[in-house]
């Protein structure tokens, strides 16, 4: 039979499809072009000279941006107070690719690469599961078949000289990576003490904040909707289309340092995990995001979607449950606490951190500068407010009392 694997021209997933030509499949070698820095055509005359009856590559980015990425940041979208969900956000528009190739290439199965410990499987697995729900899945590093006989990297290597797979020299890193275009993930090897400062030259995406140009860069973003829908940089130049909106932001915060992160994470599994990440131009969108929030989401729903709905569309993508009916009803609650998110909001880079110049809204009312001020009288009756404390204060006398008589106060 044939079986799709999710293949990325790295050593453990080329020994994975000969391994499983070996065991009597034909192969299509998938691969999702989702903006990772990668040399695509070397990975296809690999993949067709292992034996991989046919690689088809998927272009992604219009989806992941449109689908994913712009829905993350209209809700804030973050894993315990740190992750921006990288390579969570990634796995979904990967899988649905993987399973459209698998099933238009009449494949019973799919496979991939992941560890038996980690995220990626769950989110994988799941997601072809909703997808397909009678596709096999073969797992080869949780089957002992596989596992036995590769127990470490020496073997991978014998077995790829045996089978005349080349394997590409770069001095291997002391860590393994995940890129896509909203970020780059590093974990494992020495990163797996959580004391282990990563070396200056681990960073890949982002300049170092202190090699950082000494300049501030400043451009403005344009949300609608909670969308951003305009990047204008300090030139005066603008980006509408949102793959290039995306990667404009990229651009600057990257040069500029901004969007690194480093965090000791709890796996859905249930092992805690050391991960660095660049995530520069989400870190961008979303900051401004959260900032026009500020001047033109009204207050309740803005503390039931950060109640509610952010943490929950967080977990749900962290754990892989993107095509469940729960992540469906969450998803549905993020448009309709935008409707009023519109505005422009101006910020700066600079050596690593990002600031807010200011921010306005043409069509939003709810700040209004005169009922705000500090100088002013009008709005309301200042006596109001005297009422208000006192019907607030009702309760809060009550417990003053109490905690006297109880000697505490
Ligand atoms: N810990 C992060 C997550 O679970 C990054 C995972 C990186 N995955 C990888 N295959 N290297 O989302
Ligand atoms: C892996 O285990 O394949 C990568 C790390 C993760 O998925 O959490």
């Amino acid at each position: 039979g044939k079986v799709c694997l999710a293949y990325s021209g790295g050593l453990d997933t080329s020994v994975i499809l000969a391994w499983l030509i070996e065991e009597g499949y034909e192969v299509i070698a998938f691969m999702a072009n989702i903006g990772q820095e990668e040399d695509f055509e070397a990975a296809e005359k690999k993949a067709l000279a292992i034996g991989a009856t046919k690689y088809v590559l998927v272009d992604v980015r219009k989806e992941f941006v449109e689908d994913v990425l712009f829905p993350a940041i209209q809700v804030n979208a973050i894993y315990e107070n740190v992750y921006l969900l990288g390579t969570s956000l990634a796995r979904p528009v990967i899988s649905k690719a993987q399973i459209d190739v698998a099933e238009k290439e009449g494949c019973f199965a799919v496979s991939h690469g992941c560890t038996g410990k980690g995220n990626d499987q769950v989110r994988f697995e799941l997601s072809f599961y909703a997808l397909k729900p009678d596709v096999k899945v073969i797992a080869p590093w949780r089957d002992p078949e596989f596992f036995k006989r590769f127990a470490g990297r020496k073997d991978l290597l014998d077995y790829a000289a045996a089978k005349g797979i080349p394997v590409t020299q770069t001095k291997s890193k002391p860590w393994s990576t995940d890129e896509n275009m909203a970020h780059i993930s590093f974990e494992a090897g020495i990163l797996e003490d959580p004391d282990c400062t990563p070396p200056k030259d681990m960073w890949k995406l982002t300049v170092d904040p202190s090699d950082a140009p000494e300049t501030p860069e400043d451009f403005k973003v344009i949300f609608n909707k909670g969308k951003p829908v305009e990047l204008i940089l300090n030139d005066g130049t603008s980006v509408t289309d949102p793959v290039e909106l995306f990667l404009t932001a990229n651009a600057i915060a990257r040069r500029n340092g901004v969007g690194r992160i480093d965090i000791v994470e709890n796996r859905f599994i249930g092992i805690k995990s050391r991960g660095c990440y660049e995530t520069p131009g989400l870190t961008l969108l979303r900051s401004t995001h959260i900032d026009l929030e500020g001047l033109t989401l009204d207050r309740e729903v803005r503390a039931i979607r950060d109640t509610f709905v952010t943490p929950s569309y967080s977990k749900l993508l962290y754990n892989g449950m993107y095509f469940t009916p729960e992540c469906e009803y969450v998803r549905s609650m993020i448009q309709p606490s935008q409707n009023t998110v519109n505005g422009v909001v101006r910020a700066r880079c600079y050596k690593g951190s990002l600031s807010i110049l200011g921010r306005s809204s043409s069509t939003e009312k709810l700040y209004d500068a005169t009922e705000s001020s500090m100088d002013e009288l009008t709005g309301f009756e200042p006596q109001e407010a005297t009422g208000f404390i006192a019907v607030q204060a009702i309760r809060i006398k009550k417990y003053g009392e109490k905690a006297r008589e109880d000697g505490k106060a």
